[in-house]
């Protein structure tokens, strides 16, 4: 997709961090904007700021782990903007940083439904409305480095975002097999500065099973920092994501550094080796 003026975007989790960094570049581009997320505050704000630029912005408030708020983010944007070019299946939550064994049901299916089931019905609903328009277009998903590696205490993420991976790749040759115009790229980032540090925000209260202990608020802040000494801002993710697009490139990583470890991962199962601990 090498056009954006007055195309249409739809990025779910946009009201903060690297969606909101999508949108911000989508509005600079020309590009009409649907804001979808599930915090309304931050959305209102993100669309008021995106406003003042000029740009056309539609917001939706929407849990992308629901079918129906996915169903009818495409419908509110087919209604308002009449099409869909971009869609970044971005909104995705950090997860409890704990032993395999300790992560609760409830951890598993919050973290599992935001970034996978999040990402399927993004796939799901909006593939077959790019597909009917049969004009350039182009899917999103944001993964991350997390994707690729398996660090201790990371299940429930680790394997939300290998999903997302394997998805984005399948979804990819069902596309090529169908000469279609849309392309699909995987965003991998590692560590950004954004709000996911504090994603237990928008955890809603039917998945939350205790309040969050002393030794959680710690991992919390140690997430923050790390997060905090990333180097590769938000809006360097979203300029390396639109030239991605522009260029219709598959993976995104925009901490080169991370494909060490992932040789690391793949030698080690070719080579029939037990594990390489990643930092
Ligand atoms: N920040 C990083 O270091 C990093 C690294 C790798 C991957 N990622 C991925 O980037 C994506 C964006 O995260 P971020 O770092 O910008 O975090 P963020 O918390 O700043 O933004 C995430 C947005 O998603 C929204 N959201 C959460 N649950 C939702 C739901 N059920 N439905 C709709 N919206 C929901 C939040 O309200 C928020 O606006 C995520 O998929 C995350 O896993 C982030």
């Amino acid at each position: 997709m090498k056009q954006f003026k007055d195309k249409v975007a739809v990025i779910t989790g946009g009201a903060s961090g690297i969606g909101l960094a999508l949108a911000r570049r989508a509005a600079a581009e020309g590009m009409q904007v649907v804001l979808a997320d599930i915090e309304d505050v931050a959305l209102a704000a993100a669309a008021d700021e995106l406003r003042r630029t000029g740009a056309p912005v539609l917001t939706v408030k929407c849990d992308v782990s629901r079918a129906e708020d996915v169903e009818n983010l495409a419908a509110q944007t087919l209604k308002a903007c009449g099409g869909v070019h971009l869609i970044c299946n971005n909104a995705g939550v950090g997860g409890v940083r704990v032993k395999t064994w300790e992560a609760s049901a409830k951890d598993w299916q919050w973290v599992l439904g935001v970034n996978v089931w999040g990402v399927i019905h993004g796939v799901r609903v909006f593939t077959p409305i790019m597909l009917r328009q049969d004009e350039e277009g182009h899917i999103v998903n944001t993964a991350s480095a997390a994707g690729f590696v398996s660090m201790a205490a990371t299940a429930p993420y680790a394997v939300s975002k290998h999903s997302v991976v394997t998805l984005s790749e399948v979804l990819y040759h069902d596309l090529q097999s169908e000469q279609a115009k849309v392309g699909v790229s995987v965003l991998c980032p590692a560590w950004v500065g954004t709000n996911i540090w504090n994603a237990q925000r928008n955890r809603p209260a039917a998945l939350l099973d205790h309040a969050e202990t002393e030794a959680e608020r710690t991992r919390r802040e140690q997430v923050r920092a790390l997060l905090e000494k990333g180097k590769v801002t938000a809006a360097d993710v979203a300029a390396m994501t639109f030239e991605g697009i522009a260029n219709n490139r598959f993976y995104i990583f925009p901490h080169p550094k991370i494909r060490n470890d992932i040789r690391t991962r793949m030698e080690d199962i070719l080579e029939l080796r037990n594990p390489t601990r990643t930092a």
